[in-house]
């Protein structure tokens, strides 16, 4: 049974830099460490929170049951051909070591979804995705721990229900179960993904004419870390909000102060508007508040310079969804999760 450990402080768990404790931690390294925690009495009589990398969970308040720290690691090939491979990861690997590791051995797929923080386990509940590539597109299945009956179920690609940054986990299965690991399939020959225009752009500027999977990669690595705060930096958890979809009339209402609304499609009746640009046009990018603000570069994402408190970044994302309504008439819903 690995150490429960007493009154730890969660900053070096979570992305924000937010200096809560929990009074239990654990960290498990392999299922059989994470069955032990389960079946433990600690596990059965507290409130539990189990944490990936941290990178999108908001903590507003000490915990006063137990953490558990999932760090299960391993990768193993499970089939493998000329076209394409099949991989499980555990789920405590780094997503971007993942990501890398794919990139190296020129397995296709991920290399969009480069230098997203976090862990592999984590990716599927909110089916992580960026520059018009999510995770769902190359997942297979993943097996997880149901946290009453400590056993192992398996979900596939419909059973996970995967949405704009969404699935089962989120909603029906929320704190039901505990991710062990991936499988993903990846190919050898690799249809890239350039399509989100800020893609070709940095590779017309390298004159990459045939990018490889690694161009993209580069490319990729170079956007975010031109738009976003790197966490180790600023405390910061990613998009804090999910872009609304609004109806095409709310967008004509719109259109007429502000022609210039970028928009994505989605069907007949809807589109999806970066609520970046929202917030932006709202006055809030580069807002600074004692030592909590919003982002300089990218309007959707909240940062923490230090010393912030969870409750106050959760009070401006309030104050910041009520302006949007107040402007916009749109509902900002937050992507990550407040605790
Ligand atoms: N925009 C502004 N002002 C801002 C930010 C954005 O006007 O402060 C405008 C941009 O000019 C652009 C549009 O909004 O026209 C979209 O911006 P961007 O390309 O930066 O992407 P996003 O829609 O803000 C989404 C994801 C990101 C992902 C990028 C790239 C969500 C909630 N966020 O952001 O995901 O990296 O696209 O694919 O869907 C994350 O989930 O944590 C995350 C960072």
């Amino acid at each position: 049974m690995p150490n429960i450990l007493k009154n730890i402080s969660l900053k070096p768990y979570n992305t924000f830099g937010l200096d809560t404790s929990a009074r239990l931690f654990v960290e498990v390294k392999s299922l059989e460490e994470l069955q032990e925690v389960v079946r433990s009495s600690k596990f059965k009589i507290n409130d539990v929170l189990v944490l990936g990398g941290g990178s999108n969970i908001l903590l507003t308040q000490d915990m006063d049951g137990l953490v558990v720290k999932n760090s299960i690691q391993g990768k193993e090939i499970v089939s493998e051909n000329k076209e394409e491979i099949v991989i499980k990861v555990g789920a405590g690997t780094n997503w971007h070591e993942f990501v890398m590791y794919c990139v190296e051995k020129g397995y296709g797929g991920v290399e969009n979804l480069s230098l997203i923080p976090g862990t592999v386990g984590a990716a599927p509940m909110q089916n992580i995705g960026a520059y018009g590539v999510e995770i769902k597109d190359v997942f297979v299945q993943l097996e997880a721990l149901h946290r009453f009956s400590n056993k192992m179920e398996i979900f596939d690609n419909a059973t996970c229900e995967f949405g704009y940054r969404e699935s089962i986990f989120k909603h029906s299965h929320k704190d039901k179960y505990i991710i062990v690991n991936v499988t993903f399939r990846l190919s050898k020959r690799p249809k890239l993904n350039l399509d989100y225009g800020a893609i070709r752009d940095v590779l017309a500027e390298k004159e990459i004419t045939e990018p490889t999977i690694k161009d993209v990669s580069n490319a990729v690595i170079e956007i975010r870390q031109s738009k976003l705060p790197d966490p180790k930096k600023i405390g910061n958890s990613g998009s804090f909000f999910k872009n609304p979809v609004i109806s095409k009339e709310a967008l004509l209402s719109i259109r007429k102060d502000y022609p210039e609304i970028p928009t994505y499609p989605i069907d007949d009746n809807s589109v999806k508007v970066p609520a970046g640009w929202l917030i932006e046009q709202a006055g809030w990018k580069g807002k600074t508040f004692g030592s909590i603000g919003v982002h300089k570069k990218q309007a959707l994402v909240l940062v923490n310079y230090g010393a912030g408190k969870g409750a106050d970044i959760k009070k401006l994302s309030e104050d910041i969804q009520a302006s949007i309504v107040e402007k916009f008439g749109v509902a900002l819903q937050a992507e990550v999760n407040i605790i």
